[in-house]
């Protein structure tokens, strides 16, 4: 086996399956396959012997982590760590996905990969672990940070905003949370340079370029999709404090990524979130 990807069924496993490059052979497991909480996630992928792992795969739920923390740190933290300890063995390359939630928010500018991690919650904590065993079990790998991330398949920002807006009259959207709203897609391509290239040892963030609160971000989503009729009338969109929606979890306030060491490293294809935006919204078009 030449590249191992985990986390098949997810947003980013699903763009990876979309996006293999030529000539490369690529095996996609999703959790049935192997389950980064199970006992013997080492030895089944030293089995399966793969050159490279993409590690998409992780405990996703920012709010249920707050109560299932144990399984959140299973997932996130022991089962990234025998992945890399498994990579380690077979002297192979991987490329393992992390988040801005294991920064504080405080910041009030683009966050460096170099700086102190501090997360606010439990979901942040897991990954920040699991971040600390992959880089111990393997100090080649490659860490890439992402954050806000969307895509046509599975559960998000853009497809809760579109059905809320197809039934409700009027919506309150968080104003004082900002990061940068992430294609998966793009993301992906980012993986894969970075899977296959050369550089080892890094700590790198990819997200879209530009800044949005989940306020902007919901405005434009309503604004592109009345223009793709994916929506049929438009609705009042309220920016609202953090205060005012309570989550089981705490977010980062500010979590925007300095990512001006990762675009002069990879030739993955940049694009303004808004930009990345619309392709999103014409695939679901083409879906509908
Ligand atoms: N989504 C975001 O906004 C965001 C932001 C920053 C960073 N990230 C990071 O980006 C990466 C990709 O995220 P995503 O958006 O693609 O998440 P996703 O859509 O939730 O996909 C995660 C995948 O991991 C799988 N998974 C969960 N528990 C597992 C286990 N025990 N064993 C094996 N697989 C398991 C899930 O399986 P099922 O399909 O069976 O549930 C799911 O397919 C993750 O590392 C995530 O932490 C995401």
């Amino acid at each position: 086996m030449q590249v191992l990807v985990t986390g098949a069924n997810g947003q980013l496993g699903h763009e990876l399956a979309r996006t293999v490059p030529p000539g490369v052979d690529a095996h996609f497991l999703d959790r049935t396959a192997l389950d980064l909480a199970g006992p013997d996630v080492e030895e089944r992928v030293l089995a399966l012997a793969p050159r490279i792992i993409l590690n998409a795969a992780a405990y996703t739920a920012v709010d249920r982590a707050e109560s299932e923390s144990d399984l959140a740190f299973r997932v996130n933290g022991a089962g990234t760590g025998a992945l890399a300890r498994a990579a380690a063995r077979l002297d192979a390359r991987m490329v393992h996905v992390s988040t801005d939630f294991i920064f504080d928010g405080v910041s009030a500018s683009p966050y460096l990969p170099g700086q102190a991690p501090a997360p606010v919650g439990a979901y942040g904590a897991s990954k920040l672990e699991g971040e600390r065993q992959v880089r111990a079990a393997l100090p080649g790998a490659i860490i890439l940070r992402t954050a806000w991330v969307y895509s046509a398949h599975g559960a998000n920002f853009v497809k809760t905003m579109l059905r809320l807006m197809g039934s409700r009259d009027r919506l309150g959207v968080v104003a004082d949370q900002i990061g940068t709203p992430t294609w998966a897609k793009g993301l992906a391509q980012a993986v894969w340079e970075s899977g296959l290239g050369t550089q080892s040892g890094l700590t790198l963030h990819w997200t879209d370029l530009g800044v949005a609160s989940w306020y902007d971000f919901a405005v434009a989503i309503q604004e592109e999709a009345l223009e793709r009729g994916l929506l049929s009338r438009a609705v009042p969109v309220d920016p609202i404090r953090t205060e005012d929606y309570p989550t089981p979890a705490r977010r980062p306030a500010y979590s925007v990524l300095d990512k001006t060491d990762t675009l002069a490293l990879l030739a993955a294809p940049r694009q303004h979130w808004r930009a990345a935006l619309r392709q999103m919204l014409d695939e679901l078009k083409e879906q509908a």
